[in-house]
């Protein structure tokens, strides 16, 4: 089976991977490319500040939970290929979770900060986003090869762990918040409950080296 950051060799393998981090930006420019052409056409609601505010806040966690699938997929499925998305998945997570940050503080609080801490008092709910984001800060700065190297692979794999964590808490940060319909959360929950399962399966085979470029795995 291929290592978990490159693959098998060939022409073959290495046009797929020239198209494959391109693609994935593409596929995941689609939700903010439809966010700009709701705004632009009114098909953000009667509160459009809220409906993006939403709508980052869930692409946020969906690229972090997606962001932990390519491992179980290698390990059980022998698919190796997700794996060399997982940095950027990991990225996409973060950066959407800034924008979804930045959105609140600048847009919807004018960045006054008392009104944040207002705000947070009275819906703890964000205190728990912010922890995420938080957790996510470590992870995004050392997704590099050279934090790998710099930290050593279990040190870093151990810290990258905290994907789990972060993700746990995204979760909890959205179902806390919603009042009503508790379907998106609790699908979420779901699908990182079934994540961190397969990823606890032991290990089958011996032991490999690690990996010569493992960026984005937690
Ligand atoms: C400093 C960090 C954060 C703050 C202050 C914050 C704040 C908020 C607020 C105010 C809302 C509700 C907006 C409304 O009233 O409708 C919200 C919703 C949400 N946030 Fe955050 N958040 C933070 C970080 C995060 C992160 C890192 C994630 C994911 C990884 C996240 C995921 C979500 C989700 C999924 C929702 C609900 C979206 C929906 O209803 O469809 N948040 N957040």
């Amino acid at each position: 089976m291929a290592a978990p950051g490159g693959g098998a060799g060939g022409a073959g393998a290495r046009g797929r991977r020239r198209w494959e981090r391109p693609a994935l930006l593409a596929a995941c420019a689609v939700p903010f490319g439809k966010m700009v052409v709701d705004g632009a056409t009114g098909g953000l609601g009667a509160n459009p500040i809220e409906q993006v505010q939403d709508r980052l806040g869930f692409w946020a966690l969906a690229f972090l939970v997606l962001s932990l699938a390519p491992t179980p997929a290698q390990r059980l499925l022998g698919v190796a290929w997700p794996v060399r998305l997982r940095r950027q998945l990991g990225l996409l997570a973060f950066f959407t979770g800034l924008a979804h940050f930045s959105w609140y503080l600048g847009v919807d609080q004018f960045f006054d900060l008392r009104l944040v801490a207002a705000d947070v008092a009275k819906r703890p709910f964000m205190a728990v986003g912010m922890a995420t984001l938080l957790l996510l800060l470590p992870l995004a700065v050392t997704s590099t090869d050279r934090w790998v190297a710099r930290l050593g692979f279990r040190r870093w794999k151990a810290l990258h762990r905290l994907a789990y964590l972060a993700a746990a808490l995204g979760v909890v940060h959205f179902a806390w918040r919603v009042k009503a319909d508790e379907r998106q959360p609790l699908a979420f929950a779901a699908a990182l409950g079934t994540l961190l399962a397969l990823r606890l399966l032991p290990r089958r085979g011996r032991r490999r080296a690690a990996p010569r470029s493992v960026v984005g795995q937690p």
